[in-house]
C-alpha cells in the first residue's frame, strides 16, 4: 500500500486514514494538545501530526482542579482559534464532561454541533463499552471518533485519584475488551492514559486501530503529552511520564524580571524603539 509522503518524509494533510497507513507502516504518530491559535500554528509548523483540543484547558487554561466545569460552547470556542492555525495536522476536539453521556442522540448531536462550528476533524470521548453506541452512532454519521480508555479524567470522583489503571488482573482484562468495543463502535484511533506499558502493549497489538498513549509506555503507536506540560510552564505538575523539552516557566519568568528592569533603569524602550 502506497503512503502519502512528502520528499521531506512527512505525510501530507493528515486524517483518519493517514493513521491507520501509520500503524501499518509502523511509523509513530505525534501529538500534543493546543487551546489558541500561537501554539497550534507552531505545533503545526513544527510537524505535530495531531493536535487535541483537550478539555485538558479546563486545568491549564481556565485554572480549573478538574475537566469537569469544561462547556461544550468552550470547547467550540478554543477549536475555532486552533483550526485557524492549522494546515497540516488532524484537529481533534475533546467532547467535555456531560456533552455525550446521557445518551447516544445527545452525544451525537453534541459532536455534530463541533463539526459544524469548527473545522475540527473529529472529535474525542472518554470510556470504554458505556460509550460504544455514541460513538457508532456518531461515526456512522461519518465523523472520525477517538476513544480514550485507562485514567480518564472526567471519572476522576469515580476512580478518587489520579493513580494509574490497569495495574490488577481484572482491570488490564477489561482495557483490553474496551479498547476492541471501541475499534468494532468504529473509533479511528484510542488515547491509552497512565496505564503499565505492557497492558498498553497488548492492546496495541491486539487492534488494528492505532493507540496515542500518554503514560503506556513506549509500545504504543504513538505518544501525546499535555503541551505546556512537556515545554515546562507548569512546573507544579511533573508526573514521570511528563518529559521536559523546554523550561519556559523559567524562560518567562527571567524575560518579565528583564522587562521590568529595563522599564525602571529606562532602558526600554530605547531612541530605536521610539518615534
Ligand atoms: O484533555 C486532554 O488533554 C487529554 C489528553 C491528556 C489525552 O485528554
Amino acid at each position: 500500500m502506497k503512503v502519502n509522503m512528502s520528499v521531506s518524509g512527512q505525510f501530507r494533510k493528515v486524517t483518519r486514514k493517514t493513521f491507520m497507513l501509520m500503524k501499518q507502516k509502523s511509523v509513530k504518530i505525534t501529538a500534543l494538545t493546543a487551546y489558541d491559535f500561537l501554539t497550534a500554528q507552531l505545533l503545526d509548523q513544527a510537524g505535530i501530526d495531531l493536535i487535541l483540543v483537550g478539555d485538558s484547558l479546563g486545568n491549564v487554561f481556565q485554572g480549573n482542579e478538574t475537566t469537569l466545569p469544561v462547556t461544550m460552547d468552550e470547547m467550540i470556542y478554543h477549536t475555532i482559534a486552533v483550526t485557524k492555525g492549522v494546515q497540516r495536522a488532524m484537529v481533534v476536539t475533546d467532547m467535555p464532561f456531560m456533552s455525550y453521556q446521557l445518551s447516544a442522540d445527545e452525544a451525537f448531536r453534541n459532536a455534530g454541533r463541533i463539526m459544524k462550528e469548527t473545522s475540527s476533524g473529529g472529535v474525542k470521548i472518554e470510556g470504554g463499552e458505556r460509550v460504544a453506541d455514541a460513538i457508532y452512532k456518531i461515526t456512522e454519521a461519518g465523523i472520525p471518533v477517538m476513544g480514550h480508555i485507562g485514567l480518564t479524567p472526567q471519572s476522576i470522583h469515580q476512580f478518587g485519584s489520579y493513580k494509574e489503571r490497569g495495574t490488577s488482573e481484572d482491570e488490564a482484562a477489561e482495557l483490553i475488551k474496551d479498547a476492541k468495543i471501541l475499534e468494532q463502535a468504529g473509533a479511528f484511533s484510542i488515547v491509552l492514559e497512565k496505564i503499565p506499558a505492557d497492558v498498553a502493549k497488548t492492546i496495541t497489538e491486539s487492534i488494528s486501530i492505532p493507540t496515542i498513549g500518554i503514560g503506556a509506555g513506549r509500545f504504543c503507536d504513538g505518544q501525546i503529552l499535555v503541551t505546556p506540560d512537556m515545554l515546562g510552564l507548569n512546573k507544579e505538575f511533573h508526573p514521570r511520564f511528563v518529559r521536559y523539552y523546554a523550561q519556559l516557566a523559567d524562560s518567562i519568568d527571567s524575560a518579565v524580571k528583564q522587562y521590568i528592569n529595563d522599564i525602571k533603569s529606562m532602558d526600554f524602550p530605547n531612541d530605536s524603539e521610539s518615534y
